[in-house]
């Protein structure tokens, strides 16, 4: 099976080819083809309303995320990206200000507090959720530091409380990047009820995915979604009344899409848990170290990333066999050429995080996988290894 999208795969890799084969890496044409008709008439009515920047589709979608999330307001802006550096902006974060993150993450969590004009300062992850060491930030505090930005990677929920328990002591914003991890929850705690504000993306690829880009701020803080309303319209609230601000709407062609695709979420984050249900006990006794979800938590696998000690031949021999198996991430940020580009950074020690851009590699995982294609990734994984130590012990 195809998912014939080889192109869009590439843009959202970083323009690099990206092998087309069997088992692809995203399901968003085949989530497509599933909801067509109740997509394309939302679409079209939307045309035929000529409402298309900040209209009905947008406040209705922004109401029923609200009620998604629990949390008070939502605000739609144009990526994940924006969600993130409108947030820092609206808290007044900026030059000499510091805040703490990972480096294990898409490179936005990052380039947004840039963006703001605050100096990052990188924590390590820890080994078993590949999250930030909660037990790491407070080393990290110096009277600059102003936030603290969690990543709730892969799909698993961040150590929230631990988190807002230092930040509280230190009196810092909270603010997490839930591009990955709609729906996700911990064991005594929703996203959104231990932070200043949430990000979201809607970008194609996500559990949640519009057909290009698209972001929303989660927050219970009302008058901090006010700001963000203004500085994704020209500082503006009313027309003719402007302050600084930038242009970052989410329009209502995709709101309209993402009211759509708002009522399935739980049901696929439900069959991404039974595909990873499959993988785990699958790949149970491969040498190999699976995803690891700390009791209670609910995962909801945007990513299922297993750690080989042999990452790159084993993503070659199942590219070879016509499975598609992405990095996600082989570079950490620090990592990057050229890091920080001029920028302040700071940079602690991270072995955890050097060691996951070293070995990681994410399998297929999408709601609109069969269990017989999940199955055929785990026999050919297995079958690697199987390979891997016959030739082992012909060399010995
Ligand atoms: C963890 C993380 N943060 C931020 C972003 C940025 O979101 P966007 O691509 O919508 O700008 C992404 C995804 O792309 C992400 O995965």
């Amino acid at each position: 099976m195809t998912n014939g999208s080889a192109p869009a795969e590439a843009a959202f890799e970083g323009g690099g080819p990206v092998p087309q084969s069997g088992i692809g890496f995203y399901g968003h044409v085949k989530q497509y083809h599933n909801l067509k008709a109740e997509i394309d008439q939302a679409i079209l009515d939307v045309l035929e309303s000529g409402s298309y920047v900040l209209g009905p589709q947008l406040v209705k979608f922004e109401e029923e995320l609200a009620g998604h999330l629990r949390v008070q307001e939502t605000v739609g802006v144009n990526s994940g990206t924006d969600a993130l550096l409108l947030v820092f902006l609206a808290l007044g974060l900026g030059p000499g200000d510091e805040v703490i993150t990972t480096s294990n993450t898409f490179f936005a969590t990052a380039e947004a507090i840039w963006l703001a004009g605050a100096t990052p300062v990188f924590v390590d992850s820890d080994q078993k959720t590949r999250n930030v060491d909660a037990t790491k930030i407070e080393a990290a505090i110096t009277p600059r530091t102003r936030a603290i930005v969690p990543v709730h990677l892969y799909g698993l929920a961040a150590d929230m409380p631990a988190v807002a328990e230092v930040a509280k002591a230190h009196d810092l914003f909270v603010v997490e990047d839930c591009a990955q991890a709609i729906g996700a929850r911990g064991d005594r705690f929703a996203i959104g009820e231990w932070s200043d504000a949430v990000c979201l993306s809607f970008i194609i690829q996500k559990n949640l995915g519009c057909f290009g880009d698209g972001g929303a701020v989660a927050t219970n803080h009302q008058d901090l979604a006010t700001k963000i309303r203004k500085l994704r319209n020209h500082g503006s609230l009313k027309r003719s009344y402007h302050s600084i601000g930038y242009n970052s709407r989410l329009d209502d062609v995709h709101a309209a899409v993402l009211r759509v695709k708002l009522k399935h979420v739980d049901e696929w984050s439900e069959r991404r848990r039974e595909i990873a249900r499959l993988y785990d006990n699958g790949l149970a006794e491969a040498p190999m170290t699976l995803p690891f979800t700390p009791h209670g938590y609910e995962h909801v696998y945007h990513l299922y990333v297993i750690e080989s000690d042999d990452r790159d031949g084993l993503q070659a021999y199942l590219n070879s066999k016509g499975i598609t198996a992405l990095t996600h991430y082989p570079i950490a940020i620090h990592q990057q050429e050229d890091f920080p580009w001029g920028r302040p950074a700071r940079v602690t020690s991270l072995p955890i995080t050097e060691k996951s851009a070293a070995s990681v590699l994410s399998l297929p995982m999408y709601p609109e996988l069969t269990n017989a294609e999940v199955e055929r990734v785990i026999e050919e994984i297995l079958n690697w290894t199987a390979n891997r130590e016959a030739l082992s012990q012909q060399a010995v």
